[in-house]
């Protein structure tokens, strides 16, 4: 029997093959390869979309919450706080800027930073609180402001997995001081190769985003500031972007309508996070279990790939040390041993979702 597979990037290409080459012809032949009018458009197409003021492209995810937490961290700050359940994305860049992390724990329901947590656990050492819209979920991020603001603190987005996510706020993505995004391949809005982006509605923060990525340049040739680096999206990724962007809520809608088979699916003792509604973008079919290695071993006996997203918290990471010994965070880390990604990409086949559900339905704890 053939394999689920946790995705397959090649089922997106076979489909728009022909747009695809012809936008990367254009390029080819433009001779133009960074920096030039495919970048500039794909940043205005996004920028319109989100509803905010600028988006400024850079190499990928991880760059531009690096590039994003150095713009928006306050003069005399030092400390970033986040969730320790989103894959250390948010603290490689946190260290890599320079800065000391904290956490604050999660939600048991949602996954995402627990407000409340953040309000009890924030300190004035704290500039800038990432918010992780994590699994595709939109996060709680108007209560998240609020306590980040008790200690005058900046809130920075990270949506390298909800991308279209429409709250009744808005699109996540503008509803803090700034937001990131990740094109890497098997998001959302995925690129043939890595990219990233920045998004923000402040004219200052786009300023300090723009100088950062390029070598803190203010003016071609001239450094205004230091802590710049080199972060670039190229132009094909731009062009590529660019004819994906207007598919996005659709394969949104493809990937919320297979998670939804999985929540009817789900027997009982198996939670299936549900992605019911337009504020989540199905980025991760995600379910929790008691035990999440009898339900992986049943599900790769019916041939279907699962993972597990993620298995290590970022306090317990290995390279980290002692550093988090004392730190106790109950939620996250249970949640480390009960979750378990199942197959969802909006080119999965409806017998291959069928045969999903079927090993899911069949699983008893
Ligand atoms: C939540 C989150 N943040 C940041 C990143 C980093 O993005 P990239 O791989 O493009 O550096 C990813 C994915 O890889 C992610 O899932």
């Amino acid at each position: 029997m053939d394999w689920v597979p946790m995705n397959d990037l090649s089922r997106a290409v076979v489909t728009h093959r022909d747009a695809l080459m012809s936008g990367m012809t254009k390029v080819l032949d433009s001779g133009w390869f960074l920096l030039g009018p495919q970048t500039a458009a794909f940043a205005e197409e996004l920028a319109s979309y989100l509803d905010v003021s600028h988006v400024v492209p850079v190499g990928n995810g991880t760059d531009a919450l690096e590039i994003a937490l150095k713009a928006l961290m306050p003069e005399g700050r030092t400390t970033v706080l986040c969730a320790a359940n989103a894959g250390g994305y948010g603290t490689v860049a946190a260290r890599r800027a320079g800065f000391d992390v904290t956490y604050a724990d999660v939600d048991a329901a949602t996954h995402c930073l627990d407000a409340a947590d953040v309000a009890a656990r924030i300190t004035d050492a704290v500039g800038v609180v990432i918010v992780t819209h994590l699994y595709g979920r939109a996060a709680d991020v108007a209560a998240t402001v609020e306590a980040a603001r008790s200690v005058g603190a900046m809130v920075l987005e990270d949506c390298a997995q909800s991308l279209g996510g429409l709250t009744g706020d808005g699109r996540v993505g503008s509803l803090a001081d700034a937001a990131t995004f990740s094109f890497y391949p098997t998001k959302n809005l995925g690129a043939l190769g890595d990219g990233g982006a920045i998004a923000t509605s402040s004219d200052d923060v786009a300023a300090a985003v723009r100088r950062l990525h390029q070598y803190g340049w203010e003016s071609k040739y001239r450094i205004a500031g230091e802590g710049g680096r080199n972060s670039r999206l190229d132009e094909l990724q731009a062009a590529v972007l660019s004819h994906r962007l207007p598919h996005l809520d659709d394969w949104n809608a493809a990937r919320r309508a297979v998670i939804s088979t999985y929540v009817e699916a789900a027997p009982d003792g198996v939670r299936v996070l549900p992605a019911s509604d337009a504020s989540h973008t199905g980025h991760l079919a995600v379910v929790e279990a008691d035990d999440r290695e009898a339900l992986r071993a049943h599900m790769e006996a019916a041939y279907v790939r699962t993972d597990v997203h993620y298995p290590i918290p970022d306090h317990r990471q290995p390279a980290y040390g002692s550093r988090f010994e004392e730190l106790s965070l109950p939620v996250t880390e249970r949640l480390a041993q009960r979750v378990l990604s199942l197959p969802v990409f909006p080119e999965l086949r409806q017998d291959e979702i069928s045969r999903v559900g079927a090993a899911l339905a069949s699983f008893h704890s």
